[in-house]
């Protein structure tokens, strides 16, 4: 596996996201919407960077299968969530296609929340033709399958604590 993103680099990108959320939101009491399973790792180091009051609410989303292609379906749980006079942050581990931050925008937007604005990890180059906007961006990967920091292949490698890009031929 090929490291491309350090751990100090991504600590150094979490804490100016948590600083920079922490000033936009400040007395506005936020909800983050962690998107499971990928954003675990990302949403704990984000949260004990932002110092406002907010709230934590997850969802689970799902479109890969135990390949690398989307099956262009994206199923979802959430858990009872309502975001009506909320203003609302979803946190993504990273945005490919960008067809599963489309679906909680279209989702999300129809309970009323305040404002909805999204905070995505990682963003890879299909995202940027894709309909969304990424509001609070950690890093650009390029168009590789990425693991480590809370992302897995096939269910692993989640708990490594930096970025590496899978050898193709394992794949
Ligand atoms: P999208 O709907 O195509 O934007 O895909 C988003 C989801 O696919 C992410 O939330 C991840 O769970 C998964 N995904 C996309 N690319 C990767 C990758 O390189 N490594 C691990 N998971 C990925
Ligand atoms: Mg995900």
């Amino acid at each position: 596996m090929k490291i491309i993103l350090k751990k100090e680099q991504i600590t150094e990108r979490v804490e100016y996201l948590g600083a920079k959320i922490s000033a936009d939101y400040m007395d506005k009491n936020p909800v983050l919407i962690g998107c499971l399973k990928g954003c675990v790792v990302f949403l704990a180091d984000l949260m004990r960077e932002i110092t406002i009051p907010y709230t934590v609410e997850f969802v689970r989303t799902s479109t890969y299968g135990e390949s690398r292609t989307s099956s262009g379906i994206v199923q979802a749980d959430f858990f009872d969530l309502n975001v009506r006079g909320r203003h609302t942050v979803i946190v993504e581990d990273i945005v490919d296609t960008g067809l599963t931050l489309s679906y909680l925008i279209t989702t999300l937007t129809k309970q009323d929340p305040l404002s909805l604005k999204v905070c995505a990890f990682l963003v890879k180059p299909g995202a940027y033709d894709a309909p969304v906007t990424i509001d609070y961006k950690g890093f650009d990967v390029p168009d590789e399958f990425v693991v480590g920091y809370g992302l897995d292949w096939n269910e692993q490698y989640r708990g490594i604590p930096y970025l590496a890009v899978v050898d193709e031929k394992s794949l």
